[in-house]
């Protein structure tokens, strides 16, 4: 029996989670996988009933898991409580606990989407890129951090920017393993753009080099190339076919992973797995709580459903129910539904609708 971990957190989080957890009832029953699902609170929710935003009772439900399941933490209530508390702290430290360094993001256009998103279809047809994104390091964790008043009544910020050898090499490794399994899967070249800003910043510096170094000593057969993160933007709108897997760090990747989300139309659709060193993972949408829509059944549940099928794939190696859940989600979208962030009015054979019709429609076609 494997255990599973939910943690709905605050605004679409939990109405996004119900769906899924739906999703994953159905695709258990059918596929015989002996799941058992637990539930946990983190974020807002948590803050309101214990004071913390990670609980010590959440954090040991995970460790104990094989796998969790995350919605969306935050929300305006939680915007102005002292900082070390607030709900977006219990999702970094639940990263850090868990040590799980690798964070997967795949922006794949699905073509039924080629008219939501806001770029031509020509430069997105056919689109699949994977980031690569360092998750527990950088700046994100660096010290010292802080706010401080200085001498002559003056703030000062501040925050510190690290990477070791030690953790950039563990991530390339993913990297580069994970572009030589697309190439293979694929028939294209394995391909590694690491993203930097070499030209101003020491530590990605080590970060250019070390991955260098890798690509020479061990993945030779990986074309790799070398893009500042400000380029890298830029590129990413210019042409992003031109990339396959790219691998950066913390906070870099948690930039380019919402500018490649909205390439596919909607962040909406851009499911993620954060990996430790074992393949032990918490599986997440990209975006956020969005509590401006929070409780209306707005949301999209796609990246929260995709994410039980990366889920499936990663953590558990059961490729058919992934595959199972991925089908089902083209399905729907031939059938021409559309929640609000995927629609496109100007097609009249679109129907628009909410959260749980989407997400019924998605279990009805399991
Ligand atoms: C993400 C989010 C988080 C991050 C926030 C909510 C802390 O933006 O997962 O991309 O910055 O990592
Ligand atoms: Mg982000």
């Amino acid at each position: 029996m494997k255990k599973i971990l939910i943690l709905a957190g605050d605004g679409i989080g939990k109405e996004i989670m119900t769906q899924a957890v739906a999703v994953l009832n159905k695709v258990n029953d059918k596929f015989q996988l002996n799941f058992q699902l637990e539930e946990g609170l983190i974020g807002g929710c948590a803050i309101d009933a214990t004071g913390v935003p990670l609980p010590d009772e959440t954090l040991a439900k995970a460790q104990q898991a094989d796998a969790v399941l995350l919605g969306a933490v935050g929300g305006y209530k939680w915007d102005t409580i002292e900082r070390s508390i607030r709900p977006e702290r219990g999702l970094l430290k639940i990263r850090s606990e868990l040590n799980l360094f690798a964070n997967l993001r795949v922006a794949k256009l699905y073509p039924q989407l080629i008219n939501a998103s806001a770029l031509k279809p020509e430069i997105i047809e056919g689109l699949d890129l994977l980031i690569v994104r360092e998750l527990t390091g950088g700046i994100y964790f660096g010290q010292p951090r802080g706010i401080e008043t200085l001498e002559n009544g003056e703030k000062h910020g501040y925050n510190t920017m690290t990477y070791t050898t030690s953790e950039i090499e563990r991530i390339g490794k993913i990297a580069f393993e994970m572009a030589q399994t697309r190439a293979k899967a694929t028939g294209k070249p394995a391909k590694v753009c690491s993203v930097d800003k070499a030209n101003v910043l020491e530590v990605t510096e080590l970060w250019k080099q070390t991955i260098s170094e890798m690509q020479q000593a061990d993945y030779s057969d990986v074309e790799l190339s070398h893009m500042y993160a400000d380029n890298a933007c830029m590129q990413l709108i210019k042409n992003p076919k031109q990339f396959d897997v790219m691998v950066t760090g913390n906070m870099f990747g948690d930039i380019l992973s919402d500018e490649a989300g909205m390439l596919t139309g909607s962040i909406g659709m851009l499911p993620s797995a954060s990996l430790d060193e074992n393949g032990k993972g918490m599986y997440e949408p990209c975006h956020g709580s969005a509590p401006d829509i929070a409780g209306e059944d707005k949301a999209n549940p796609l990246a929260m459903i995709l994410s039980v099928a990366m889920m499936l794939r990663y953590t558990f190696k059961q490729e058919a129910p992934a595959q199972a859940i991925e089908q089902a989600v083209s399905d729907v979208l031939d059938d021409g539904l559309r929640t609000i962030d995927i629609m496109d009015s100007d097609d009249d054979g679109l129907t628009a609708v909410g959260c749980q019709a989407m997400g019924g429609a998605v279990l009805a076609k399991l």
